[in-house]
């Protein structure tokens, strides 16, 4: 077989084999294959398309590129939940304590992130010595003793996929559903869970920008895990604003110990109601949604929830004081207050935009390589649908390096669209797709 065959192949909109597949995944896994044939194979997919069964032959064979969790020791149903990646989306932080003070095994890999803020992984470990990178040994003990433990996927957990993202971010080649769907069904996949509950993000600051391609894309990654006997709910939900007010690290912390003692912003602690239901659900603890729900409302009014966050951080090694005491976590030395140009009701803030803001400051990485400022960021003040009149303040900048603020204020105003009109209200969720079909609300 030959690579180039391959790329023509794909090229001229022929569909792959299995064994084709299986060629390149595991030829460019082992460097076999140069980063230029597989950024042509990305490209000619990303024009091309990929039908069901080839897409579910690449989420199958970036498994078979690694190890395979065995998760078999850990009582229960163990739940796992993925975002598709959003502006603020500190949901794992709130979601991971309620789901396991309900009762129900959260054992969660998380990625770091690329591109605008941290990911999970960068928000913890803005927790002074919280410990990310987990034995397996200690990350099931820590699941079966306390319910509860968030860790880093290994590099030896669906390595074609960690080569391939990365090449797709500097190729342009990440937002196609076949690519997106694949490369995050085979983590999830091979970290072990039996049940998966998807968050897929519609809008500017999602990969999918319209809800035909969100809906789409929760189909697919459903479709793969239900043929592969995992039980597995995508919800699309709403990404044409940050989730939340806080965006950048420290500062989502903040936010998520605010939502467990039952003062967080509105969009957040409803994303984590609606998602954890359905995570206590196929977790296997209830059939009932509105029972789920409020399962996960007495783990907020009996303060069990923020135990359970406490206990995660003790038992990763972190600072639990700088949960009790949030003015121990890290502070930026500067609080700027952006101040309104224009004036309106806003209509939509791009996400993506704020997102950018918050990098130039420092809060997320250019570069896998690059150093997080855990204390940077930016906490909105206005949201969608409120009023800005001339003079307000719209949001509120955490900065260490002044030499930066221009820039970060200049995409800010940027990022907020007004209307003269009050905007009509989209919904938080806009549906859930399971192994019986597509259910638009
Ligand atoms: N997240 C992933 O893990 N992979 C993608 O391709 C896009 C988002």
């Amino acid at each position: 077989m030959r690579m180039v065959d391959i790329i023509l192949k794909k090229r001229n909109g022929e569909e792959l084999t299995k064994e084709e597949i299986d060629f390149f995944v595991q030829g460019y896994t082992k460097s076999i294959i140069p980063d230029y044939q597989a950024s042509a194979l990305m490209m000619a997919i990303y024009f091309q398309g990929m039908n069901k069964r080839e897409t579910a032959d690449l989420t199958l064979s970036m498994v078979n590129s690694g190890v395979t969790i065995d998760l078999s020791s850990i009582t229960g149903i163990k739940v796992d939940k993925h975002s598709t990646g959003g502006v603020g989306d500190k949901t794992t932080l709130v979601l991971a304590p309620m789901v396991a003070a309900a009762g129900v095994p959260v054992a969660k890999m998380s990625g770091r992130g690329l591109g605008h803020t941290g990911g999970t992984l960068d928000k913890l470990e803005s927790i002074e010595g919280f410990k990310v990178d987990l034995k397996l040994e200690n990350f099931i003990n820590n699941v079966n003793e306390y319910k509860i433990a968030v860790c880093g996927q290994t590099s030896d957990l669906a390595p074609a996929d960690k080569k391939l993202y990365a090449l797709r971010d500097v190729t342009a080649t990440v937002d196609n559903v076949s690519l997106i769907a694949s490369s995050i069904m085979s983590k999830k996949l091979a970290s072990g869970a039996d049940a998966i509950v998807l968050d897929v993000k519609t809008g500017n600051g999602a990969f999918m920008k319209t809800l035909e391609d969100s809906f789409t894309l929760a189909k697919e990654m459903v479709d793969i895990g239900t043929n592969l006997n995992r039980n597995v709910i995508a919800m699309i939900t709403e990404m044409n604003e940050p989730l939340g007010y806080a965006v950048g690290n420290a500062l989502e912390v903040k936010e998520a110990v605010a939502t467990l003692k039952g003062n967080g912003p509105e969009d957040l602690f409803q994303l984590c109601i609606e998602l954890g239901a359905a995570m206590i659900v196929l977790g296997g603890r209830t059939t009932d949604m509105a029972e789920a729900k409020q399962l996960l409302f007495n783990t907020i009014n009996n303060g069990t929830a923020l135990e359970k966050l406490k206990t995660m951080v003790r038992a990763q090694q972190g600072n639990a004081e700088q949960i009790d005491n949030l003015d121990l976590l890290p502070k930026a030395k500067n609080i700027i207050e952006i101040i309104a140009e224009k004036e309106g009701y806003v209509k939509v803030i791009d996400a993506e935009e704020i997102g950018k803001a918050a990098l130039i400051i420092g809060a997320g990485r250019e570069t896998k390589e690059s150093p997080i400022d855990y204390s940077v960021g930016i906490i909105l003040v206005k949201k969608v649908g409120d009023r800005i009149s001339k003079g307000d303040v719209i949001a509120k900048v955490h900065i260490n390096d002044l030499s930066k603020l221009e820039e970060c204020k200049q995409k800010l105003n940027d990022a907020y669209d007004l209307s003269i009109e009050f905007p009509e209200k989209r919904p938080l969720i806009f549906g859930l797709v399971n192994k019986e079909g597509i259910h638009k609300y």
